[in-house]
């Protein structure tokens, strides 16, 4: 389903009041995939596969899903006796390396569509093995490049198997080069999984650090996203239930990982928070810049929002103490104060160094997040100097 909103342009001023004045473009802000939702979902794997009339799928997932079983739920919902092609190798972080080996897999095979199972780095890793199964070329061709993508794509199912980065309804995929360097990303509406299938018990056994880290990733896209100069109404809602309920369940299903209310509002909150689609902000762009050392995603964006929403006090005030409403804070309560008590309860690091990243240059770290695309849709674009008062903050 396509939804047509309009768009302010990056220059036009960020007020929710002034929206008539804004100069407008139209833009696709919502794309939904088919979604099946619910426990038990990925029983609906052999019939979803069907609609796609994909007869020979690849399943692509990672080495800590098969030890810890989940991946065999998956392969016990295809009937018995099907004879799998299966890559089980993807790195924590999605690599161009990674993506390559899956494609040997997919064309010795003759795959004619692709499962993913997993959490981001698999989902992320698949859109670029979609796009990679009918498009010449090598992977770093396309990314930045969305203009090289057709919809002509091999059909895509995704299973997440965390509650974080709502890659299974996003047009957007990151893909680092090499596991030691920055992500570059691959966005196209046409890199949408076909099918997203949402099953929260194939997040169960996802460990308290990583469910806090995933949680608190789908956290930040609905936080930037609330506070992207992008107008869409209908993305605010989303984002502002996608906020609540993270910040109702999130320490439940950290605290108790077979709560299995707590991991469905996850799963929820995790795909409505790409389902906003309105862009992200600061936050992201940092994180981005501190992907260079293979840490996760998700804590680095967390410990980066409390500088960064600081920082937006001064600039867009208004959508500052919407979000605090979201949250359910008190008055007198900041966002950024309330995120990084979370962090700290949830048993995440306090900071980068004690997380272990090493900081070689502030200049071109700081120069690197400023120049990040990330900064398009935020509401307000951070000088490099403030960029870098905000990574001496953030590394501690
Ligand atoms: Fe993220």
């Amino acid at each position: 389903m396509l939804f047509l909103f309009e768009r302010q342009t990056e220059n036009s001023p960020v007020n929710a009041t002034n929206v008539a004045a804004a100069p407008r473009t139209l833009l696709p802000l919502i794309q939904y995939p088919r979604v099946q939702f619910d426990f038990g979902a990925i029983g609906t794997l052999p019939a979803e596969l069907a609609v796609l009339r994909a007869v020979r799928p690849l399943f692509v997932t990672d080495q800590g899903l098969v030890a810890c079983g989940v991946f065999d739920t998956v392969r016990a919902a295809m009937p018995s006796g099907a004879e799998l092609a299966v890559f089980d190798r993807i790195p924590e972080n999605p690599t161009v390396q990674g993506v390559e080996q899956a494609l040997e897999v997919y064309r010795e095979r003759r795959c004619d569509a692709v499962v993913a199972v997993g959490g981001g780095s698999v989902i992320d890793s698949c859109k670029a093995i979609s796009v990679m199964a009918t498009h010449p070329g090598r992977v770093g061709e396309y990314l930045g490049r969305a203009e090289k993508i057709t919809p002509d794509v091999a059909p895509l199912i995704a299973v997440p198997t965390t509650s974080g980065t709502g890659s299974e309804v996003s047009r957007g995929a990151g893909i680092h080069p090499t596991s030691s360097s920055r992500g570059g990303s691959l966005g196209s509406p046409f890199i949408v999984p076909k099918t997203a299938i949402c099953d929260p018990d194939l997040t169960l056994t996802l460990p308290p650090l990583l469910t806090a880290a995933t949680g608190m990733d789908a956290l930040s896209h609905a936080v930037e996203g609330l506070l992207a100069k992008t107008v869409n109404p209908v993305g605010d809602a989303i984002a502002v239930d996608a906020i609540t309920r993270v910040c109702d369940w999130l320490p439940k299903a950290v605290r108790d990982g077979a709560d299995r209310e707590a991991r469905w509002h996850m799963m929820m909150a995790s795909m409505e928070a790409m389902l906003v689609s309105k862009g992200l902000g600061a936050a992201h762009a940092l994180a981005n810049t501190f992907g260079d050392q293979g840490l996760h995603h998700g804590t680095l964006v967390t410990l980066a929002l409390p500088p960064v929403l600081r920082g937006l006090d001064a600039h867009a005030g208004e959508r500052i103490r919407r979000l605090a409403d979201a949250m359910r804070l008190g008055t007198g309560r900041h966002p950024g104060a309330a995120i990084a008590e979370m962090n700290q309860a949830l048993g995440l690091p306090a900071d980068l160094r004690s997380y272990g990243y090493k900081l070689a240059d502030l200049d071109e770290a700081a120069a690197d997040a400023h120049a990040s695309w990330f900064n398009r849709s935020a509401p307000y674009h951070p000088t490099k100097d403030e960029f870098k008062t905000m990574i001496t903050e953030i590394i501690g």
